[in-house]
This record gives C-alpha cells, structure tokens and sequence, in this order.
C-alpha cells in the first residue's frame, strides 16, 4: 500500500494561492508533485482539511520567514489523514497511523492530497473520530485550551467570559472552560444566545450589555477594538485578558493581558481528542466541501457558519 516513491515523481492536487495582489482570483486548483520527505517530516495523505477564512491576509501565506516571497503556496493548517512516509528523526508515529495536526504557518497547508509536516505538529487521531472532527478540532481546540489554560490559567471555580461564545473558537472555549468547571459567561449578538447556551455557558450577554457582568477573573476575547478595550473593566484585580484578536493596545494595572497566537501541541490535541470521544466536546462544524469547490467556498460572500471542512478524500 506504501510502496516507496522516487521524488518527484507522484503528482497530487492542491490549491494553490500565487500573487497577493491578486487575492482570491489567483487561487487554483492545481498538480504539484507530491512533497518529498524530509528529516523531522512525515507525509500525510490528506482525508479531510479546514478552512480558516482570514488566512490570505497572513503574511506567512505569501514569504517566508526571511520575508522572501515562498508562492506559489498551499493554504491550510489544519488537517486530518493517515501517515504515507516517515523521515529520519520523526518520533510516536508510524506509516499507516490516522492523525490530525496543525500545520506550520510558513509551509505548504493541508488543501492539497498529501501534506509535508513536522511529526511534532501531530497527534494520533482514534480511530472512532471521524477525519471532519478530527481537523474541526485542531485550530479552534489548541487556541480555546491555550487561551484558556496556558496563558489564562483558568481554574476551576472561576468566572470566566468567552466572547463570540457561538463562533468557531468561542464555542469550543465555553465547552473546555465549562468542563474545567469554570462559571462561563458567553457574549455574542442576541440571536447566538440559544447557540451559546446549547455549548455549556452557564448565562448569555450580548455584547452590547457587557458592562452589566459582574467581575470576573478572565477574559477570553475573540473581537479586539472597541470590545476588548470594555473587556478590561469587568476584570477583577489579579486577573487576565487573554487576547487572539491581535489586539494588545491597551493596559489596565492589576490585570495580565496578552494576545497570543496558537501553536502545534501534540499532548494538548491528545487531550482535547480524549475530551471529543467522552462527549464531553463538540465540534462546531459549517459545510463540508470537496478538495474542486473549495476556492467558490474562500470567494463566497455568505457569512461562514462553523467550521468549513473540505474532504479531501473519500
Ligand atoms: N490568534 C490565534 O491564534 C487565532 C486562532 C484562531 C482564530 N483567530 C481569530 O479569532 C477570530 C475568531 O475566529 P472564529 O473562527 O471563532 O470566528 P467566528 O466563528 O466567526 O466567531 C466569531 C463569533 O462572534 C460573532 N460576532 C462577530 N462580530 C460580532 C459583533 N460585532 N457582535 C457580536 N458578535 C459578533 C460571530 O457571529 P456572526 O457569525 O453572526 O458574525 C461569531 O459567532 C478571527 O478573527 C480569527 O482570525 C485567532
């Protein structure tokens, strides 16, 4: 089943993105030969894939981390499939092993049929979880827990806000705060409420009754601007604003504030993997589209509800 392969000479499909300027229109489906596999690496055979809709905006779409341009590249970071080739030095995987991961932001992604990515970034999918839960839960999964625990340290007891608590990553921080048995207070528009409480936050508020929350001891925050900056006076003393907005423009004495941006963690997504199978998280899934109708998803104009998956193979 895993014969092995000559470089170079295996030919997939993937989407590539190849002039910035050009955004979307530049966007094709394309053949690319397979990616070799190097120390560190392993290759993935790609079932399933997410999309995250700002990503044409990152500057690790377009250059490298010499800020040289590295296009034309594939977009993608997360993913769910089954290990092809292993390189030299790659640790806890095997050929044949179903996996999940987070790709790096300045490599070839995962909307491609094979994915060249550091075993690290990886995790051992169970079998019971389907390749669409499995990328489903990679991004919003590692950023909830990270936000929440690494640098929130939230603990059980605590109250805590989760902004955009029916969003892709809100909902899965109400889920993980709610187990670690936090008191979480979701925020959204008014029409998210029902969405919000069906995830496990214990109350709603719009946002735009913020101020009315008693103290609490972390944000979660999903929206910077205007938001964050109201956040930061409905947090007790000693207690964090935690950030994924990009927004860190303000300080308030007595609480910790940080934006962060989400890494690959294999322990955290074994954790959160363990947590999907007890039924203890759920994924907050939109559509699911092919590898071919992929690009029409990036150019739609409807509001993505949900995750968007693209199953890359049956
Ligand atoms: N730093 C990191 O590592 C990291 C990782 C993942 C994501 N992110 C970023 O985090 C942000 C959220 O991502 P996501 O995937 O969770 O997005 P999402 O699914 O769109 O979630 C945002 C939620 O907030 C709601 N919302 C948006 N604007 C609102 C407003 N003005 N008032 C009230 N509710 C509002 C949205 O509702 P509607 O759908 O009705 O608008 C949605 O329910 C994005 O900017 C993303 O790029 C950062």
């Amino acid at each position: 089943m895993f014969a092995k392969k000559k470089k170079g000479d295996c030919i997939m499909k993937a989407i590539v993105v190849t002039d910035q300027d050009a955004g979307l229109s530049g966007m094709k489906l394309v053949e690319l030969p397979e990616p070799p596999v190097a120390i560190n690496d392993v290759i993935v055979q790609v079932y399933a894939a997410s999309i995250t809709g700002d990503e044409l905006t990152w500057p690790p779409t377009w250059t490298d981390r010499n800020d040289r341009p590295r296009t034309p590249s594939v977009p993608g970071h997360e993913l769910a499939g089954v290990v092809t080739a292993l390189g030299y030095g790659t640790t806890g995987l095997s050929v044949g092993q179903r996996v999940f991961g987070l790709q790096d932001w300045y490599r070839n992604g995962s909307l491609a049929e094979y994915v060249a990515i550091e075993a690290r970034n990886l995790a051992p999918l169970p079998d019971d979880v389907d390749f669409n839960d499995g990328t489903a839960l990679v991004m919003p999964g590692l950023t909830a827990w990270q936000g929440l625990f690494n640098h929130g340290r939230l603990e059980a007891g605590q109250r805590v806000v989760v902004h955009g608590a029916a969003g892709i990553v809100g909902s899965m921080a109400v889920q993980l705060a709610r187990d670690a048995g936090a008191y979480v207070i979701g925020t959204g528009r008014a029409a998210h409420r029902e969405a919000a409480l069906g995830f496990g936050a214990n109350e709603f508020v719009d946002l735009n009754a913020l101020e009315s929350i008693d103290k609490v001891d972390l944000v979660f925050d999903v929206f910077g601007g205007d938001t964050a900056k109201r956040s930061l006076g409905i947090i007790n003393t000693g207690g964090k604003f935690v950030s994924i907005s990009g927004w860190n423009e303000e300080q308030v004495e007595g609480v910790y504030n940080i934006d962060f941006v989400v890494e690959a963690d294999r322990a955290q997504l074994i954790e959160i993997a363990k947590r999907f199978r007890e039924g203890r998280l759920k994924t907050n899934k939109g559509q699911v589209v092919t590898l071919a109708n992929a690009i029409a998803t990036y150019n739609s104009t409807d509001r993505a509800n949900g995750k968007t998956i693209v199953r890359v193979r049956r």
